[in-house]
């Protein structure tokens, strides 16, 4: 079977004088990528099963993307059917205008009442090896419990409710409550910091906060109760805070206290209350969630989704792309707080009718085999992880992955950065036996689903390539002028169904950041090549976007926590190169008069920025320096401290007003790397 050609691909210009932007000091690894010629067709077996294994669905979907978009959304059950596929009037998109549906009764009664309810929904295990699993059946129930409880603390349609929880069942159910009652869900990360989690509270004006006692996470508790109260010190909108009790030892250990009136246990709220909860009948544009991702400002903002268009999409493309069947039963491995967790771990999933399997814990822990003896354990089919987790595994070898039986797998999936030929190698002969496919699907927040992505019965693919849009999206690359070039900038040049629609309370900023480059076009903020076969080769983000193990940090924001440090007078972060998590933090820091550069002080700084932010934006690298490399109009020049940073020759200082700076930069660098 050969490649499905890309249309556009034999017309567009190579820009020879295209800026030096996208990545110019790794050009050379760049041309190595796109000479990757191996191919991988999908295997006979694969595609004669597979939900979609004609390619004509391509041109249909592009022949008439609205009916072809209406095909997905008729799949759901509405109350009340929309009048007009989609009005675009950009950069405001709506779908499936005066439609009115529900998601969780779309991810769960509808099956019950297909005939499903003692269908295994989800199948949870946590860090200490404790198990729990719920029917569509035992869900349904529990969401309706629950969401009777948060109706009794007076939370309605539209009322925000922070959700900040480990990866445990009540995490689904929380977010399904909210979908039910219509009560808009933003989901914070339990890794975050009690600052981050007061800062999404205060943004979106939260009206209840939802937390657990604690959580595994590699043998250690991560005291969530004690961070929320401490956010709730300064999130004067939060009325009531429910507390999941996580059981077992933690909570023993952990003995959460809880404040008499505004705070309630989970397990207490839901004892009396009904299995009997009638879904809110939401409007296709109402909001369903607000989630929080990081920009090229010091404040993260609130990606905005509404209900009828991000549900159609997440539930075509889990369709499409992980080929769900009976009797797959399908991990992904990223946390419910971030996106990929909410579209591919509870929405898309489970409006499929999934067996979705959900892990508490680290993958080392109590050993490096953890994920692959889970696998083995619930008879893993589709596997979904980030290049990030991948290259870690391949690092700690193919011992740990060979004393499980992986003959079950049949479908890999990978997501959140690009992944380099080597580590797709190791993923499609390791743990897919060579037989798997692999579908490598691009996509962001504010995108919601998945958007560029191989369909795995369809499309032959490349290692380090997302291959092409998936049908009904279009997608381009294009150069600042906003002409389509063959390398340069992604854009996205028609409006798909989950797009965010605005950044909660800052419509400026959507305008600003996503839609200002161009005219009626997306700018998701990547570089990117297109080979001669059409596909699309991600490389990046352009801007001031860092990727450290797959989660997205801003440089503003780290920058903004250093400068809060009283020692701090300036400071500036870039990225750098990363062999497991592709990008690290290195910071360059220059102090106040009077303070040393000591190492008490080093370990001090990287303290507050975890204090700050959390410890994923910790630097690895801190230089302390007298001065920083800037314009003589004041710019501090980042791309020579990305030089710096990756021990490179630094490129041209002319424009420096100070060129001697960056010799006493790369003398101390040295200094500190040892
Ligand atoms: O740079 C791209 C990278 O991750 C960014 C989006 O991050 P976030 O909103 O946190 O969502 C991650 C999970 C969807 C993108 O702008 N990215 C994501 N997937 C890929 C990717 N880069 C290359 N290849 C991918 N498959």
């Amino acid at each position: 079977m050969g490649l499905v050609p890309h249309a556009l691909a034999p017309h567009i210009p190579r820009d020879e004088n295209e800026k030096g932007t996208l990545m110019s000091s790794e050009s050379g690894s760049l041309e190595a990528l796109l000479d990757e010629n191996r191919r991988f067709a999908p295997p006979p077996g694969f595609r004669d099963k597979a939900n979609f294994g004609d390619p004509a669905v391509y041109e249909r979907a592009s022949k008439d993307r609205e009916a072809y978009w209406a095909d997905w959304a008729a799949q759901l059950d509405w109350f009340e059917p929309w009048h007009t596929v989609l009005e675009w009037s950009p950069p405001y998109a709506k779908w499936f205008l005066g439609g009115k549906l529900n998601v969780s009764h779309n991810c769960l009664d509808r099956h019950v009442q297909a005939g499903h309810a003692d269908r295994k929904a989800l199948i949870w295990e946590g860090e200490p090896g404790d198990t729990r699993t719920f029917t569509y059946g035992e869900l349904l129930e529990e969401v309706c419990r629950f969401s009777n409880a948060l109706k009794g603390l007076g939370v309605g349609k539209g009322d925000r409710v922070t959700i900040y929880l480990p990866m445990i069942p009540e995490a689904v159910v929380a977010m399904l409550a909210c979908t039910r009652i219509g009560a808009i869900h933003s989901v914070v990360f339990g890794g975050f910091s009690p600052e981050s989690l007061s800062d999404r509270n205060n943004d979106a004006q939260a009206k209840v906060l939802i937390t657990a006692d604690g959580g595994w996470r590699r043998g250690g508790v991560v005291p969530l109760k004690e961070n929320a109260d401490e956010a709730l010190k300064a999130s004067p909108t939060i009325e009531h805070c429910v507390v999941v009790r996580r059981g077992g030892e933690l909570s023993e250990q952990v003995g959460a206290t809880l404040q008499e009136g505004r705070d309630h246990w989970y397990h207490d709220l839901i004892a009396d209350a009904s299995t009997e909860c009638a879904p809110e009948q939401m409007d296709a544009e109402d909001t369903m969630f607000i989630l929080y991702t990081s920009g090229t400002t010091g404040k993260p903002k609130g990606v905005v989704h509404t209900t009828g268009g991000y549900l159609t999409q997440v539930y075509a493309t889990t369709n499409a792309v992980f080929d769900l069947h009976d009797d797959d039963v399908y991990w992904c491995t990223a946390d419910v707080g971030w996106i990929t967790g909410h579209s591919y771990i509870v929405y898309g999933p489970l409006a499929n009718r999934a067996q979705v399997m959900m892990y508490e814990g680290a993958p080392d822990t109590p050993d490096r085999g953890r994920f692959w003896q889970l696998c083995e354990k619930y008879g893993v089919t589709v596997f979904y992880t980030a290049p990030t987790a991948i290259r870690a595994f391949a690092k700690w070898g193919d011992d740990w992955p060979a004393k499980s039986d992986l003959s079950k797998l049949r479908l890999l999936g990978t997501v959140g950065e690009p992944i380099n030929p080597e580590a797709w190698m190791w993923y499609h002969k390791v743990i897919g036996g060579e037989r798997c496919p692999i579908v490598d699907t691009w996509w962001q927040t504010e995108t919601g689903a998945i958007m560029i992505t191989p369909l795995p019965g369809i499309t032959e693919t490349k290692p380090g390539t997302a291959t092409r849009p998936f049908p009904g999206i279009e997608a381009k690359i294009m150069n600042d002028a906003g002409e389509e070039r063959s390398a340069g900038y992604l854009a996205i040049t028609s409006p798909w169904p989950s797009m965010l629609r605005t950044v909660w309370g800052d419509d400026q900023r959507f305008r600003d950041t996503y839609w200002s480059k161009w005219k009626d076009t997306y700018f998701p903020g990547d570089g990117a090549k297109l080979d001669d076969d059409g596909y699309f080769w991600i490389l990046g983000r352009v801007d001031d976007v860092l990727n450290v193990a797959g989660h997205r940090i801003g440089t503003m924001e780290v920058e903004s926590a250093l400068v809060d440090h009283p020692s701090v007078a300036e400071a500036a972060v870039v990225g750098k190169k990363h062999e497991i998590k592709g990008e690290s933090i290195a910071a360059f820091v220059t102090l106040k008069e009077g303070y040393d550069g000591t190492d008490e002080l080093l370990a001090e700084l990287r303290e507050h920025v975890g204090k700050k932010i959390g410890a994923i934006a910790k630097p690895e690298l801190i230089v302390f320096s007298a001065d920083l490399p800037k314009t003589r109009s004041g710019k501090i020049m980042r791309r020579l401290l990305r030089d710096i940073a990756e021990g490179r020759a630094v490129g041209d200082t002319t424009t420096l007003a100070d060129p001697a700076v960056v010799k006493r930069l790369q003398e101390q660098h040295e200094a500190e790397e040892g």
